[in-house]
C-alpha cells in the first residue's frame, strides 16, 4: 500500500509535485545559485531519491546550450544534499565523463549527446579511470622518490620540481579517482568497439527490434542515429547524402558498408577525402 507523503513543510510552487514526490529526478540551473541550492533541497526534501543535475540554465529558445555546462554549481549542489546527485553536462568522451565526476565529486555521471555519438562512452569511461588510477598512482611514486633525491641533494629539473610542487595535489585526485574506480567493473579486456562495428550491431538490433512507427519511423531514426555513430567517416567519404537519400534499412547497412570498405581500403575510394566539419570543429577547439 502507498503511504501518504507528509504535508511538506516548504511545499513545491506546484502542489501536485509535492502530493506525487518524483523519486528521480533531473533539473537545470536556475538564474541563481542560491535559487537552485534551495530548489534542490525542497526536491530531497519532497522526497527525491536521486537528482540529476544538467549544468546549464533553464532552457529557453534562446538559451538551450548556452556553452559549458557550469560544473562547479553541480558541485556546490553534490555538497548541500544527501541523496546521490548525477552530473549532467560537458561529457562528450570516456575522459570528460570521469573528469565530470572529479569537478563535481558527484555520485553518478550521465551523458545524452554523448552517447548518442559514442554508445561505447561508459566503456571508455571505465578504462579511462582505471588508467587514471594507474597513472596518478605512479606519479605520486615518482614524486615521493623525487622528493627522497632532492633531500640526499640532488638538482631536480625544473619539470620534476614540479613533480614534486604537485604531488599533494595528485594525492587528492588519487584517492578521488580511487573511490570512483573501486565502483567500477573492472577495465574492458578489449578495446571499445570502433564506430563502424557500432553501426553493424545498431542495424542488426533495429531489425531485431524494430521501433514503433513503422517504416518510416524506423527510417528516420536508423538515419539519425547512423549519421551520428559514424559522422566523421560519413563526411569524410563523402556519404552523409547517400545515408539521408536511404530508402530502406537495407540501403543504410550497405551506405555504411561502403563506408568501412573505403576507410579501411578495401575499396577504392574515387572522389576527394574531405576533412568533416566536425573534425575542423574539434581542431579548433584544440586550438583555443
Ligand atoms: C535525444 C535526447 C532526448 C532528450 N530528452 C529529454 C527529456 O525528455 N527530458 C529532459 O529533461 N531532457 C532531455 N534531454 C536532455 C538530456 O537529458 C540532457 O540533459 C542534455 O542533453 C544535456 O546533456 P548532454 O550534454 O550529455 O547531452 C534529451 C537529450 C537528448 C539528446
Amino acid at each position: 500500500q502507498p503511504q501518504p507523503s507528509p504535508p511538506h513543510p516548504h511545499p513545491l510552487p506546484d502542489r501536485r509535485f509535492a502530493a506525487v514526490p518524483p523519486r528521480l529526478t533531473q533539473i537545470r540551473l536556475l538564474d541563481e545559485i542560491d535559487e537552485t541550492l534551495a530548489f534542490a533541497q525542497q526536491l530531497q526534501d519532497a522526497g527525491c531519491a536521486l537528482l540529476a543535475v544538467h549544468g546549464r540554465y533553464r532552457g529557453s529558445p534562446m538559451r538551450r546550450r548556452d556553452g559549458p555546462a557550469h560544473l562547479d554549481q553541480v558541485a556546490l549542489i553534490k555538497q548541500r544534499l544527501s541523496v546521490p546527485v548525477v552530473t549532467n553536462g560537458n561529457v562528450r568522451s570516456g575522459a570528460e565523463l570521469v573528469d565530470s565526476l572529479l569537478l563535481t565529486g558527484a555520485d553518478g555521471a550521465m551523458t545524452a549527446e554523448g552517447a548518442l555519438d559514442d554508445p561505447a562512452i561508459f566503456a571508455k569511461a571505465i578504462a579511462h579511470a582505471h588508467a587514471e588510477r594507474s597513472r596518478l598512482a605512479a606519479e605520486r611514486r615518482r614524486a615521493k622518490a623525487l622528493k627522497a633525491q632532492r633531500r640526499d641533494g640532488r638538482h631536480l629539473t625544473e619539470e620534476e620540481a614540479a613533480v614534486v610542487r604537485g604531488r599533494k595535489a595528485a594525492k587528492a585526485t588519487l584517492a578521488q579517482i580511487k573511490a570512483i574506480s573501486s565502483a567500477l567493473p573492472p577495465p574492458p579486456s578489449a578495446a571499445p568497439p570502433p564506430p563502424f562495428a557500432l553501426a553493424e550491431q545498431y542495424i542488426g538490433l533495429v531489425e531485431e527490434h524494430p521501433p514503433p512507427g513503422g517504416a518510416a519511423a524506423l527510417l528516420s531514426h536508423a538515419v539519425f542515429h547512423l549519421r551520428r555513430l559514424c559522422r566523421t567517416p560519413l563526411a569524410e567519404f563523402g556519404l552523409l547524402a547517400d545515408l539521408e537519400a536511404c530508402k530502406s534499412l537495407a540501403a543504410c547497412a550497405d551506405v555504411i558498408r561502403r563506408c568501412r570498405a573505403f576507410a579501411e581500403g578495401s575499396e577504392a575510394f574515387q572522389g576527394r577525402r574531405r576533412p568533416p566539419s566536425y573534425w575542423r570543429r574539434q581542431q579548433r577547439r584544440k586550438k583555443t
